[in-house]
């Protein structure tokens, strides 16, 4: 069975849901692990005061008996603890009462950069808040925590994967801090490393097995990312065939690692490299030039509480996005409904190479 992830949820509603399906039974969780990943998702210099309502924790509704996977979906659940500031305004059902606490008022001032204005013209919407809920880079918490269930596969055959924010842009603190004052944002990169990686995870044979095709698909589904990178990437377009290919030790290791660890659409057995670079965010404490909705006329797009960067959160979100590929393409590889099954397929396999 393949490992899969399907969410749900808004920034503001009551919850962001995750389930995680194709995992082999007798696979150890750690609470304090997958908490610790949503903790490092909610820093970084530059967050919102967002940041200090929540505290993010992973709460499991299924699939998980006393620590260990049954092999059945597992259901992950955050709460969004500024919720109860939104009770009226998110509610799920019909709201009874007066209107209180926040998102009462519908949002007519689309931000430019943000899914505000196609939002509300794709799906009929009068009320951008109907899009943005769900745009929101907020719902990452979830895609971390079942990233950080993804580490604990991965783990269980050796493989690390570590997520890093480039220190320029977004993630120097003299920039955030310039910015700030400025009231504008800021974009940067994160690059995500991953060691232990065998030779052979993913395929040349149809492009949506190759890797490097779908590590991309998992950054670029990353709200604000928009370029993504394999190994030394578009500057190996600059050099020479003799400059850019790694050549071949006799132990089958390589000299070199332009490559980032993919050839053909499959890891080479050298260390993975990917980075992503987002965009500056779009919602600006000075705002941009925009169009009332209701009115038609010329206005200033939303302000609505927002970070100066979020690189260091990228890095965090890139790590999880990256695990969870490579442990699918892992699962792929050495299926298994238990965990012993899947770790024996693997060190079967090394012993073959
Ligand atoms: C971790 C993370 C945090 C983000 N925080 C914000 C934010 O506070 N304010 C904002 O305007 N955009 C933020 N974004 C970016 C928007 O979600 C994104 O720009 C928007 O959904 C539009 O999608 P696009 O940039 O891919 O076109 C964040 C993105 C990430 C990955």
């Amino acid at each position: 069975m393949s490992l899969e992830l399907a969410t749900a949820g808004e920034s503001h509603g009551p919850a962001l849901v995750a389930i995680v399906s194709g995992l082999p039974a007798g696979l150890t969780l750690d609470r304090e692990a997958i908490d610790a990943d949503l903790r490092r998702r909610q820093q970084g210099y530059g967050r919102s005061p967002r940041q200090q309502i929540e505290t993010d924790e992973v709460e499991v509704l299924a699939g998980l008996r006393q620590g260990r996977t049954l092999g059945t979906p597992l259901a992950l659940v955050v709460r969004n603890r500024d919720h109860k500031n939104w009770t009226w305004g998110m509610n799920p059902w019909p709201p009874e009462g007066e209107p209180q606490g926040k998102g009462t008022k519908p949002v007519t001032l689309p931000r430019p950069g943000h899914a505000d204005l196609a939002g509300v013209q794709k799906y009929g919407h009068d009320d951008v808040r109907n899009a943005l809920e769900r745009a929101s880079a907020r719902h990452t918490a979830v895609h971390v925590a079942a990233g950080a269930v993804a580490k604990a596969l991965l783990a269980a055959i050796g493989i690390a994967v570590v997520g890093e924010a480039i220190p320029e842009h977004g993630a120097d603190t003299a920039a955030v801090d310039a910015a700030r004052k400025d009231r504008d944002t800021l974009g940067g990169t994160a690059v995500v490393r991953a060691t232990g990686v065998p030779p052979g995870l993913g395929s040349y044979a149809r492009k949506e097995d190759r890797l490097d095709a779908r590590l991309a698909f998992a950054l670029m589904g990353i709200q604000a990312v928009k370029s993504v990178e394999i190994g030394d990437g578009k500057e190996l377009a600059s050099l020479r065939g003799s400059a850019a290919h790694d050549e071949i030790n006799t132990d089958k290791t390589r000299m070199s690692n332009h490559a980032g660890g993919i050839e053909g659409g499959m890891s080479n057995g050298e260390e993975l490299v990917v980075s992503c670079s987002m965009k500056p965010l779009p919602t600006l404490m000075k705002p941009l030039r925009s169009v009332d909705l209701a009115t038609g006329e010329p206005a200033e797009a939303l302000v609505e509480r927002s970070d100066v960067s979020a690189v260091e959160a990228l890095a965090v979100v890139a790590e999880s996005a990256v695990a969870f590929e490579l442990a699918r393409a892992a699962k792929e590889k050495f299926g298994g409904d238990s965990l012993d099954d899947f770790v024996a397929a693997h060190r079967a396999y090394l012993a073959r190479l």
